[in-house]
């Protein structure tokens, strides 16, 4: 069965593009954290960004507290954010790459060119006691340097199968990527996950993929929500995401 991590940090986009600077504001991602679980999320993930655009300080304290399934807390592999995670025992923490100037976070994490410094965090949170993922591209190098600087997960990045969902060419071709990534993973005794991009008109696609756990969504479930509500954005997914067969 698939579990369902819902990505929150567009719910703080919103308040941030009326509140930035204040201590109050709405609407209130930590609302949304609950609202989710209420609606049968299985998780719920966070990216604490080093330009706090979206979540802020206070925002993960909170979704710590009030999360009862799994806190999955997205941040890049820096001193300050490592010592803020290692003070928050989230569930998990995903190490994802970070460019101040790009919208989203854009590629995956380049681990076969910093092994050690990947592996000395996974090394410092796993002795914290929080699990550790790591979002790569569906390369079998980068899959290969995350069993062997001892990732617990590694969660593939979909957003070129997403961008590449409107040509049939392109599409097949990144959907045999994503399936060779999670078998090379899976193989390696890698826990699987996967996210970007994923929205109700290509998750269809992503059955073909076997070996994965967790998806984690974000865009798609708050622009449904605007019209249907979170817990119904919710739920629509997850009917979506039944029958998985692994
Ligand atoms: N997984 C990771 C590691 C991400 O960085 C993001 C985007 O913040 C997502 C999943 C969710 O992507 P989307 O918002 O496109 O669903």
């Amino acid at each position: 069965m698939w579990q369902l991590g819902v990505n929150i940090d567009h719910v703080a986009t919103l308040r941030q593009a009326r509140y930035r600077g204040m201590d109050h504001g709405e609407p209130s991602p930590v609302e949304a954290a609950r609202h989710c679980e209420a609606a049968g999320a299985h998780g719920i993930t966070a990216h604490l960004r080093e330009d706090r655009r979206h979540i802020i300080d206070r925002d993960v304290k909170q979704i710590r507290e009030v999360v009862k399934t799994r806190f999955n807390f997205e941040m890049a592999n820096t001193p300050e954010i490592v010592a803020m995670a290692i003070d928050l025992r989230p569930d998990i923490v995903c190490l994802v790459p970070e460019k101040r100037e790009e919208v989203t976070t854009e590629g995956g994490l380049e681990v076969a060119g910093q092994k050690p410094a990947v592996r000395e965090t996974i090394r410092r949170l796993n002795d914290a006691g929080i699990e550790v993922s790591l979002f790569i591209n569906p390369d079998p190098a980068q899959i290969e340097a995350s069993a062997a600087v001892g990732a617990q997960f590694i969660e593939l990045h979909t957003g070129q199968f997403a961008e590449a969902f409107g040509e049939e060419g392109r599409r097949k071709a990144e959907l045999e990527r994503l399936i060779g990534g999670a078998r090379l993973a899976h193989g390696l005794k890698l826990n699987v996950n996967a996210g970007h991009g994923l929205n109700y008109e290509n998750l269809a696609s992503l059955h073909a993929v076997p070996h994965l756990q967790e998806l984690n969504i974000g865009h798609s479930i708050i622009s449904r929500a605007v019209f249907t509500g979170l817990q119904q954005a919710v739920r629509d997914m997850l009917d979506l995401m039944k029958g998985y067969r692994g």
